[in-house]
């Protein structure tokens, strides 16, 4: 069998406009890059740091930034009061770990009030969330993906190199009670690691309702363990779930890089791929990221940075910043390289990044 959707069904291209001509001028109310794609998403790592040692995202040594490199809640909120006038809409909050930065309900709360968001989510590994999501929703939190990559104990440990499957479990129950739904649950898909539980996972998606979603394994891991034999592609997935329970696509206008699909007979909640690696989406991007050094990013794989702290923290006017961004969003990459043979692994590691 074979249930293909053309990706642009399911993820609204951005808007094609022309590039605005001739700069220095007037800021454009819409960050458009030079091959017309809109931006109006931004993700903001809080923090390099992480409770867990997910073997495709960090050394088991890894280094961290001193607290002194990090944006302060408050450089966080002026930033992302800049973009807004920009066209920033929606704003995600990654790590590393988001919830091991001291007080993020503070910064959930700050960037609630701004107006012009009108989605503000988080992506957790969901450990902390028995404690927090409660805190985290009545500061403003909106929405929530918990990282949960198998559903046995000892795959667990192997993969994330901590004894904590109950603690995340514990964890997606309590944001389900805190009112966050649908809840997402993202699967890193590893051949060899994941093939085994593809249809546990469709049963915890009929089960709970959740979105389930899997995102092809990615070359950013510090250990070098990528390979491309590792990449299980998510199109094998679907149709080994949809032999067993039958699937139909979901037409989806949103601009999310996930292709949905729902089980034919109505039970539960969906199931997603993210096919970066066989299928990518780079012609839709809609995001840039910010570290949380205060580096824009303009790729998951950049291999430059565009230093913000600096302008933040030397007095630079509203409007330079604004223009800075507007630049580096010109010149956004046209996608990743990960099929070409000169593909460059970016420096940072994907702790420092922010999935
Ligand atoms: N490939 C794919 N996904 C990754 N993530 C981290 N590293 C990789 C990788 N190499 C995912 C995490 C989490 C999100 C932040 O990014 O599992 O869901
Ligand atoms: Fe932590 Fe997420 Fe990286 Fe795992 S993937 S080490 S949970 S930041």
């Amino acid at each position: 069998m074979s249930i293909h959707v053309p990706l642009s069904a399911v993820c609204s291209p951005a808007s094609k406009t022309a590039v605005p001509a001739g700069r220095p001028g007037p800021l454009p109310a819409r960050l458009v890059d030079g091959l017309g794609r809109t931006i109006d998403s931004l993700r903001i790592s809080v923090t390099d740091r992480c409770n867990l040692r997910c073997v495709y995202c960090m050394p088991e040594d890894a280094h961290f930034m001193p607290r002194r490199e990090l944006l302060t809640y408050e450089e966080i909120t002026r930033f992302v009061r800049i973009v807004v006038p920009l066209g920033i809409r929606k704003l995600r909050l990654t790590g590393g770990e988001p919830t091991v930065r001291r007080d993020l309900p503070e910064l959930v709360r700050q960037l609630a009030g701004v107006s012009g968001i009108d989605d503000l989510a988080m992506t957790t590994n969901g450990i902390f969330l028995k404690e927090m999501a409660r805190p985290l929703r009545e500061a403003g939190l909106q929405r929530l993906n918990i990282s949960l990559d198998t559903l046995v104990r000892e795959k667990f440990f192997e993969v994330c190199r901590r004894d904590a499957l109950d603690k995340v479990l514990a964890g997606i129950q309590e944001a389900e009670a805190a009112g966050f739904s649908p809840l997402k649950i993202n699967a890193v898909a590893i051949r060899g690691f994941t093939d085994d539980e593809i249809l546990d996972f469709a049963v915890l998606a009929r089960h709970q309702a959740y979105q389930v979603r899997f995102i092809e394994f990615m070359p950013l891991d510090a250990n070098n363990a990528w390979e491309r034999q590792k990449v299980l592609p998510g199109r094998e997935i679907i149709e080994r779930i949809h032999a067993r329970y039958p699937l139909e696509p979901v037409q989806n206008s949103r601009k999310e890089p996930a292709t949905l699909y729902r089980f034919q007979d109505g039970v539960g909640g969906d199931i997603g791929i993210i096919p970066s690696v066989t299928e990518p989406f780079c012609e839709y991007c809609n995001r840039i990221r910010i570290t949380s050094d205060g580096k824009l990013r303009t790729c998951l794989f950049s291999v430059r940075e565009t230093d913000i702290r600096g302008l933040l923290r030397g007095g630079a006017a509203e409007e330079a910043i604004a223009a800075t961004v507007a630049e580096a969003v010109r010149t956004k990459e046209p996608g990743h390289r990960i099929n070409h043979p000169d593909f460059v692994k970016p420096a940072r590691l994907m702790h420092s990044i922010g999935g």
